[in-house]
């Protein structure tokens, strides 16, 4: 379809040119029907209805994608992201059509994210659960008895719910900014002792040893609960990831910006392509995937999100064997 004025980029411009258009065209008309004989009866309507049709052919796609764009948003309020609107003219309504067409890419993307989460949060939820089902279903026919054994699983699975919708609330209230930090001056080497006390346990389980190295006095600014939080996804982690028999390693080092924690294990790592998508939500390596006893892949993200809340970054390092997880903390708030 033709539109003559597409390429003028200003809608007032296309009205003057419409309207000296039509004008002309009509003035044209007029002293030529009066000049061939016609009488003003005739000519006036036949001028009016030349100007008509001029005005119709210039203003061609200058009010369209207004009306696509109406179309478009009651689609989207009705749940489909996929309308687009057509804007070939550079005008104001052209601007616009673009500007509608970019939040229209932005929130297909949102809602995909949305339905994934959905997705990605209920498949987490519904593995534990039917596990417990079973296993409580088994009880109550009477095809197992209440063991320790047969409990204790009862319950492993039943934490991992709860920490599950414990890690899911986090992120929840960290992505709305709700978590506000209550920052205070620490003694870093005493900090990463007792966070160390409390992994004690589940590391003698696994048969790892724990180690730090932390220069005292070493200070940090930082809020001691959400860092504790980041120290324990850490060792969590790096626990679960050595062999039977490996050590895990905290060391903590001032740098030029502020302080560096790094946790290192002697484990399989994360291999070079995966470094940077395991902080996404619920991002696990094949390998921890295909294990039973891994987690559901929300630590790390967790962890970077309240280090970036601190002002600092986390990254994986580089390294040839194990893995070490490098967080960067500024010296005060940002
Ligand atoms: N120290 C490590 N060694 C090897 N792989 C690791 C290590 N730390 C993390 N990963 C990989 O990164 C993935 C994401 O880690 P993250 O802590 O986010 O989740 P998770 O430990 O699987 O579950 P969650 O922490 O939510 O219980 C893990 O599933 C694992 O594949
Ligand atoms: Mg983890």
């Amino acid at each position: 379809m033709i539109r003559p004025l597409d390429r003028v980029p200003s809608i007032k411009v296309k009205l003057g040119l419409a309207v000296v258009l039509s004008l002309s065209v009509t003035l044209v008309g007029a002293v030529v029907g009066i000049k061939s004989g016609l009488r003003p009866r005739y000519t006036l309507p036949l001028g009016l209805l030349l100007s008509l049709l001029i005005v119709q052919l210039l203003a061609r796609g200058m009010t369209s994608p207004l009306r696509e764009m109406a179309d478009a948003a009651t689609a989207m309020s009705a749940g489909d992201y996929g309308r687009r609107v057509t804007a070939t003219s550079r005008d104001e309504v052209g601007e616009l059509a673009v500007a509608f067409n970019r939040m229209a890419d932005d929130l297909a993307a949102v809602d995909a994210q949305r339905r994934r989460l959905v997705a990605d949060v209920s498949h987490e939820l519904r593995t534990p659960l039917t596990a417990l089902q079973g296993l409580l279903e088994n009880l109550a026919d009477g095809v197992s008895t209440p063991d320790p054994e047969t409990l204790e699983s009862a319950v492993a699975q039943t934490r991992r719910l709860a920490r599950l919708v414990t890690q899911l609330l986090d992120l929840s209230r960290l992505e709305a900014g709700q978590l506000p930090l209550h920052r205070e001056p620490l003694q870093l080497s005493e900090f990463v002792d007792v966070v160390l006390r409390e992994a004690e346990s589940s590391a003698a389980q696994s048969d790892v040893t724990l180690s730090t190295s932390v220069p005292a006095r070493l200070g940090a600014d930082a809020d001691p609960e959400r860092l504790h939080q980041v120290l324990v996804n850490l060792l969590d982690n790096a626990i679960r990831h050595a062999p039977p028999g490996g050590r895990v390693a905290v060391t903590a080092e001032p740098t030029a910006q502020g302080i560096r924690l790094s946790v290192t294990d002697d484990g399989p790592g994360i291999p070079a392509a995966e470094r940077e998508r395991v902080f996404e939500r619920f991002a696990r390596t094949d390998a921890a995937r295909a294990s039973s006893n891994g987690g559901s892949g929300l630590g790390l993200s967790i962890t970077r999100w309240l280090v970036e809340l601190h002002g600092g970054s986390v990254h994986v390092a580089d390294t040839a064997q194990g893995c070490t997880v490098v967080v960067d903390l500024p010296r005060s708030a940002p």
